[in-house]
């Protein structure tokens, strides 16, 4: 992981979190009020906007992460180059979750690609590549 200057980042990433800003402010977040927003940028330049959505039973709210990649591989895409995410919060680190379903499509897809995380305030941000997002995670190959 490196934390940079959000002032140093490239221009694609820096219009990727505007892309992840406006998917934040689409959140449904009424029990934590952590709105999150993400988009997957794919090899071709499309864009795929995921945000958090919450549920009063608490088990089955979706990540903001796992919503874009969804919603990107719904609709046929599989060559990712960066997922941006922003929390209306401080920096954050992904979930489990989001770790283990990042691992899937970066094995399955075989593309490793960078994840930035920023804060509201867009000062700080994190970045992984997904390769060290889960370390000595569990895989389809360890159903055979
Ligand atoms: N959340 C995400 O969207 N991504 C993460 O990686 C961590 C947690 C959301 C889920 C829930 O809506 C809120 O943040 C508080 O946990």
């Amino acid at each position: 992981m490196k934390k940079i200057d959000f002032k140093n980042l490239d221009k694609v990433y820096k219009e990727l979190f505007i892309s992840a800003e406006k998917a934040m402010n689409n959140s449904y977040s009424p029990y934590s009020n952590f709105s999150i927003g993400a988009a997957l940028l794919t090899k071709n330049g499309e864009k795929f906007l995921g945000a958090n959505i919450e549920n009063a039973s608490y088990g089955l709210t979706v990540c903001a992460e796992r919503s874009a990649i969804f919603s990107a591989i719904s609709q046929g895409q599989k060559n990712f180059k960066a997922l941006a995410v922003i929390s209306n919060g401080k920096v954050y680190s992904p979930c489990g979750a989001c770790r283990q379903v990042l691992f899937e499509i970066y094995k399955a897809f075989g593309h490793d690609f960078k994840v930035f995380f920023t804060s509201k305030d867009k000062t700080q941000v994190f970045v992984y590549f997904v390769s060290e997002l889960l370390p000595n995670a569990f895989k389809g190959s360890d159903l055979n």
